[in-house]
């Protein structure tokens, strides 16, 4: 059996916690761009001595490793992603962004400061440590389809060292600091994207009958698509279909000779994709057809749906009761929205929790990705000692 390690997060790294989130809070850059925040991590890496680091992975991707694994040992591999959105903030903080038009509205600085913090904690037993723990610092989480986990693994990121498992967390505003919503199995949902345009044909808006009116084609079209949960679908399926941009005509007296149309299409059972895929193509082209108009779909597959492996979540409870209580442990419903952390779990067992980052004071949670969202700040040091202790309590249960 292993000693047990007792993991103690000291004022100071309570303060270096609070410090990073802040400078990558004031610094955010969109997915793909993550170049300043790739080198602060870096930077932080080696002032602890962490010698073990690739950087550049599929962009600005980073794996660090602490510890040196004996045979027999496990491999534990901690997740965070980098990047900031497209959003104006509106939060005042002293520490706002300084990015015109870009913001961590999504809680990414706080999972890379969490990161850094745990790497810290572990870093300062690492020669007690009975395996090692692979650090992943992730871009492009937000750039869906695409995302950043899938051209890390594909660059050979988590070849060597491989992990026996791998767990992340996110910062969730609408459970309050000090709760860890943990759920085993299905969490979140698949999400795709697609891009619909109709061709009508354009003319002088008194004169209807030339023409074919793409604007009259896309409303039919949007409303036909609503169908297609609700009717081709086994009610007992999650799914929704989701018209978000719409975009047709130039002027009051035209009509619009093109109509383009954006959404997003979510769904909980992998066996349900095709048929939604299947039948937006279906119901486009044939009510677009049957109006005179064309529809030319383009169809992109996004991230997978998100199952938390049943033992791994297990550890995830272990380590979250043992280190907070019982009463830390939220229940938790999953939801539709999406995550390219569910990458990982196609390829390796593992477990993605929800962190509350909620203020006491109700007025001041804002939903993720609203230019006024932020953490409660005294999220960010237990968020950097869960994963720690997450990582040290696989290490250890695992290799009983
Ligand atoms: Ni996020």
């Amino acid at each position: 059996m292993n000693n047990k390690i007792k993991l103690v997060m000291s004022k100071a790294d309570e303060e270096f916690v609070v410090k990073m989130r802040r400078d990558i809070h004031q610094h955010p850059e969109i997915s793909g761009q993550e170049e300043r925040t790739a080198a602060r991590v870096i930077k932080e890496l080696n002032s602890m001595k962490i010698s073990d680091i690739r950087s550049g992975i599929a962009g600005h991707g980073i794996i660090a490793v602490i510890g040196k694994k004996k045979e027999g040992q496990l491999t534990v591999a901690l997740r965070a992603d980098m990047d900031a959105l497209p959003i104006q903030e509106q939060t005042n903080l002293p520490f706002a962004s300084v990015n015109e038009g870009v913001m961590h509205a999504c809680g990414h600085d706080s999972h890379i400061a969490m990161l850094l913090g745990a790497a810290r904690l572990l870093k300062s037993v690492e020669g007690e440590l009975n395996g090692q723990v692979v650090l992943i610092f992730q871009p492009a989480e937000e750039n869906a389809p695409v995302g950043g986990s899938r051209p890390m693994i594909e660059a050979g990121a988590l070849d060597s060292p491989k992990p026996d498992a791998v767990f992340g967390l996110h910062v969730w505003p609408t459970l309050p600091v000090g709760q860890v919503g943990v759920r085993s199995g299905f969490l979140m949902g698949a999400s795709d994207r697609f891009k619909l345009t109709i061709k009508g044909k354009g003319g002088h808006a008194s004169m209807p009958h030339e023409t074919v009116d793409s604007i009259i084609v896309a409303m039919q079209v949007i409303q036909a698509l609503q169908t297609i949960v609700s009717r081709n679908v086994n009610p007992m399926d999650a799914g929704v279909i989701t018209i978000g941009k719409l975009e047709a005509g130039t002027r009051y007296n035209v009509i619009a000779d093109e109509a383009v149309l954006e959404g997003t299409v979510r769904l909980q059972r992998p066996e349900v994709r095709s048929l939604l895929k299947q039948r937006v193509e279906q119901v486009a082209e044939l009510v677009a057809k049957s109006l005179g108009a064309r529809a030319q779909l383009e169809y992109s597959e996004g991230y997978p749906v998100l199952v938390n492996s049943e033992e791994e979540t297990e550890m995830v409870r272990l380590a979250t009761s043992r280190w907070l209580g019982k009463d830390a442990l939220a229940t938790i419903e999953p939801a539709l929205t999406a995550e390219d952390f569910a990458v990982y779990l196609q390829k390796f067992p593992g477990s993605f929790c929800w962190l509350g980052c909620g203020f006491p004071d109700e007025s001041k949670n804002f939903p993720l990705h609203h230019p006024q969202f932020q953490v409660d700040e005294r999220v960010l040091p237990i968020g950097a000692q869960l994963l720690a202790e997450i990582a040290l309590t696989y290490i250890q249960e695992k290799s009983r």
